[in-house]
């Protein structure tokens, strides 16, 4: 995700030099504060190391294809694994590879509540009990404009939303991303140098969270899920942009109204509650009818909903989509 910088207008084009060479000594500084701060906040391994790829962990037993799966091209686990969006862990790219490594995730338990008959803290291994793994290979499209393609290991959300038996009240679910400062380092930074209003919350219409496509996804070539990919649990939804697929869930809440998710309380303008992709409707600061697939050197046109209309089209019929972006 990108974060609003201050307008993209070179300072020389509109003061005078001596004030401009002033100023960029003043920015020179202020930048080694703020990569001085961030130092002390982050850990100096963030800007001293490259990323590193995931070590290899517990390979999952009995996965079952999937007729939803692409064959497309895979991209590699050192891809999927070095190039994350994961704020809670740093705001670029490679952090989080790096920062996520001692994030402890066992054991783990998720507080399920709102709208439904089966409020209760569950443990991971009951969520996972009864369910069908599965290998769902997905088209994954950031708002960013790049893609991969991944190989996940998971389970239809709708299965484990069946368990908790939400009532008719319940017309969206929420998620809710774990919140621990002491463990992540990227939710003690400050909003000036790119932290969020914390913890991370998703949703969706209760709908698209039962179709089948929607998954709760525990692995990536058919091992555990590696912490910078969301371990333990995170929702995986190919048809909309990456940022609706919340990492580490500690929470699901039942509700009646539409939830605030993060990135459209951090900037409602250039991110909406759908965030279906679609070629047509441009980001406000780039254009979104592009992408470049990690690891290719050409573009590619985005598809609308990812190349996954025919599964999820229907339930848009009739929306202005360029209002409800
Ligand atoms: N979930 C949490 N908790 N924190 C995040 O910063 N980033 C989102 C999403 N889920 C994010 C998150 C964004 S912007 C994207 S593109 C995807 O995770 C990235 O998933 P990946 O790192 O597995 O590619």
């Amino acid at each position: 995700m990108l974060i609003k910088r201050p307008a993209d207008i070179r300072s020389s084009e509109i003061t005078d030099k001596k004030l401009y060479l002033n100023r960029r000594d003043f920015v020179r500084t202020a930048a080694g504060t703020a990569v001085a701060a961030a130092t002390g906040v982050l850990g100096a391994e963030a800007f001293l190391r490259a990323a590193e790829p995931a070590v290899h962990g517990r390979k999952l037993a009995n996965v079952q294809k999937s007729p939803f799966s692409t064959t497309e091209k895979l991209n590699t686990w050192e891809e999927i694994t070095t190039y994350n969006n994961y704020y809670e862990f740093g705001t670029d790219k490679e952090s989080p590879s790096m920062l996520s490594r001692n994030f402890k995730t066992e054991p783990w338990t998720v507080a399920v509540d709102g709208e439904c008959n089966k409020k209760a803290v569950y443990h991971l291994e009951d969520v996972l009990k009864g369910q069908v793994l599965e290998d769902r290979i997905y088209r994954h499209r950031c708002v960013e404009a790049w893609s991969m393609v991944i190989p996940w290991v998971g389970f239809p959300l709708a299965n484990f939303i069946k368990r908790c038996e939400p009532t008719s009240n319940a017309k969206f679910v929420e998620f809710t991303t774990m919140y621990d400062p002491a463990q992540m380092p990227g939710t003690r930074l400050p909003p000036a140098f790119g932290g969020l209003h914390w913890p991370y919350v998703e949703g969706l219409r209760m709908d698209e969270a039962m179709n089948s496509l929607a998954i709760l996804g525990v692995g990536l070539y058919g091992e555990v899920l590696p912490n910078q990919d969301g371990a333990p649990f995170r929702l995986v939804v190919p048809w909309k942009y990456g940022f609706k697929s919340i990492k580490s869930i500690v929470k699901i809440r039942f509700v009646m109204k539409q939830p605030l998710n993060t990135w459209q309380d951090q900037a409602a303008n250039e991110y909406g509650f759908y965030s279906n992709v679609n070629p047509d409707v441009n980001h406000p600061r780039w254009s979104q009818a592009t992408e470049r697939r990690i690891g290719e050197f050409f573009k590619r046109k985005t598809l609308m909903f990812n190349g996954y209309g025919a599964q999820v089209a229907s339930m848009y019929a009739g929306m202005d989509l360029k209002k409800n972006y």
